[in-house]
């Protein structure tokens, strides 16, 4: 039987009903949590239907293996706290089709993957950092999400099914297929986008400790409230970063929460994330500069204490060209004149993946630009034209 579309939107659905949610197509799936991990046991049953072999890893890394030497195709299905339905699931879903029509059709040899908190629930891209050597298992464990929860802890729920991790020799090359999550291809109206390259991250948790004091008595000139040096920090940081920023660079406060978050109490502490984004090496490591250098004055001028975290990152990686070279064949051929080549300001596990084995990506576009919220979606067509493309290009690797 060739490629079925209509079993890859079936699919599709179906891994949307694991922590459906909100409004739209929205899910609720951050990694280990219950409906994650029974989404897993599911596909794991649906690449056993398909005849691949099914193997978790000890971070949780699913892949449905078809043979010593495989094509891998993939994504992740873990979601954001409240995540769209197609974030990583497409790519997935997508992989798992055009392996299992290979299989059937007597095709190549194709493998499958569906990595775990590549949202970064404990830390960046984490299955995939893990695997791919960028961070080690027991730095890994030792990773926490914003309530305190270890990844150690976390991955406990899974441990009954964890083998070994995997060689990378075992592939050939990696492919993922994503949504774009911005407005590019939208406004252009493409259908398909062939990634040039990843952009960079580097992502810290700060901890700023003032003292905490009663609302009414404090007089304003002895307080020293951990809120309004978050406030005054980030005003800082919007004027210096930028100062060095280019139209691509972006930066997010994305998480923060206030001690004891009451409204007659001066807050006592503030902790929250911030994150940076730009392809170039020497501006990320700029823009860390920054923040220790803000760091400092704050703490000095507002008689706080500011603790900056850890900063992990992922670097900028380049697509491989011959990979690259067969999607923008297959995009050529089925998509004429309504495809380009662009970069990622999202990142993805093609990011850690591309520095063990040749690893191309390919989007479709998102309506209306918008990811990491429940109303992300994109048009049927534009999704069955990406999974042709990419199976074209998987076939003539
Ligand atoms: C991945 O989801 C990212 O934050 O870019
Ligand atoms: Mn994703
Ligand atoms: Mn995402």
């Amino acid at each position: 039987m060739a490629l079925n579309p209509a079993r890859f939107l079936q699919d599709l659905h179906r891994l949307r009903s694991f922590g459906a949610s909100g409004v739209g197509k929205g899910v609720v799936r951050p990694a280990f949590t219950a409906v994650d991990i029974a989404s897993r046991q599911w596909l794991a049953s649906r690449m056993q239907e398909a005849g691949l072999e099914v193997h978790f890893d000890p971070v949780g890394n699913l892949f449905g293996l078809n043979g010593p030497k495989s094509l891998l195709i993939g994504s992740h299905s873990d979601s954001q706290p409240e995540g769209g339905w197609l974030d990583g699931a497409l790519g997935v879903i997508a992989g798992l089709e055009i392996a299992r029509a290979s299989k059937e059709d007597g095709g190549p040899a194709i493998s499958v993957v569906n990595f775990q908190d590549e949202e970064g629930r404990f830390g960046i891209l984490t299955g995939s950092d893990v695997w791919t050597g960028q961070i080690s298992l027991a730095e890994a464990d030792a990773l926490t999400d914003t309530d305190g929860l270890t990844l150690g802890a976390a991955r406990a729920r899974m441990s009954g099914r964890a083998r070994e991790f995997l060689p990378h020799d075992m592939f050939s090359g990696f492919i993922e297929m994503h949504i774009e999550q911005g407005p590019g291809m939208d406004v252009s109206g493409d259908q398909i986008g062939v990634v040039s390259d990843i952009v960079g991250i580097r992502e810290t948790r700060i901890r700023i400790c003032g003292r905490q004091n009663h609302a009414g008595t404090t007089p304003m000139a002895l307080r020293q409230d951990a809120f309004q040096a978050l406030s005054d920090f980030n005003q800082r940081i919007n004027a210096r970063f930028g100062a060095v920023a280019t139209k691509a660079t972006v930066w997010t406060l994305g998480h923060a929460e206030l001690s004891p978050n009451a409204s007659s109490v001066v807050p006592g502490q503030a902790r929250f994330t911030l994150q940076w984004r730009d392809g170039d090496l020497a501006r990320l490591a700029a823009m860390e500069s920054i923040v220790e250098d803000v760091a400092k004055d704050i703490a000095q001028e507002r008689g706080v204490e500011v603790e900056v975290g850890p900063v992990g990152g992922i670097d900028p990686a380049a697509m491989d060209d011959r990979l690259k070279a067969a999607l923008q064949q297959a995009a050529h051929d089925l998509a004429p004149s309504k495809w380009r080549d662009l970069p990622s300001g999202a990142l993805h596990d093609a990011a850690n993946v591309a520095r063990v084995m040749p690893t191309a990506m390919l989007f479709v576009p998102s309506i209306g630009g918008i990811s990491h919220a429940f109303d992300e979606d994109t048009k049927e067509e534009d999704l069955i034209k990406g999974l042709e493309v990419l199976n074209r290009a998987a076939l003539s690797l």
